[in-house]
């Protein structure tokens, strides 16, 4: 896991879950920070575990959960989608940390899918992130219920 370790160091993406943390400091729902990231890493590695899916290598996995989300606070300062704004802050954050154009080709198309529904002929990470996105929160002692588009029955019954 040395380039993902070396992902987590890069100043580049410190410097974005910075913006994203500041720009979420009053936000009553989920909130897209690291642990969000490190959060949908771990569930969405234990579903293709689970699946039996060992196409994709722990590091692909761990690199595309981390950076999904890297966009975030370039959707709150210009509207533009998080996962196309995500998937162009990664590929030089990738090729700093000497991943190879095949795996980056494979972790940009994951990030790039994460928001769409996981049925919807997706790439194996792509499916992956998307299931785990959700998964990974902890809706069922959400105070913000009531108010979440996101929240509904099947998110309050997961235990992943
Ligand atoms: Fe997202
Ligand atoms: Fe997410």
């Amino acid at each position: 896991m040395a380039r993902v370790n070396q992902l987590i160091e890069n100043e580049d993406y410190i410097s974005y879950l910075d913006k994203i943390d500041f720009l979420e400091r009053e936000r009553l729902f989920c909130k897209h920070g690291f642990e969000h990231g490190l959060n949908v890493a771990r569930v969405a590695y234990a579903y293709l575990l689970e699946k039996e899916e060992l196409l994709l290598p722990k590091e692909i996995v761990y690199a595309a959960a981390l950076l999904h989300d890297i966009g975030r606070w370039v959707e709150y300062e210009t509207g533009e989608d998080h996962a196309e704004a995500s998937t162009r802050l990664a590929l030089p954050l990738l090729e700093a940390c000497s991943f190879s154009l095949d795996e980056i080709q494979v972790i940009l198309k994951g990030i790039r899918e994460h928001r769409r529904h996981p049925e919807d002929n997706l790439s194996l990470l792509g499916a992956a992130l998307a299931l785990a996105d959700d998964w990974a929160r902890d809706c069922h002692s959400c105070s913000a219920q009531a108010r979440c588009y996101k929240f509904n029955l099947t998110m309050n019954q997961v235990v992943y």
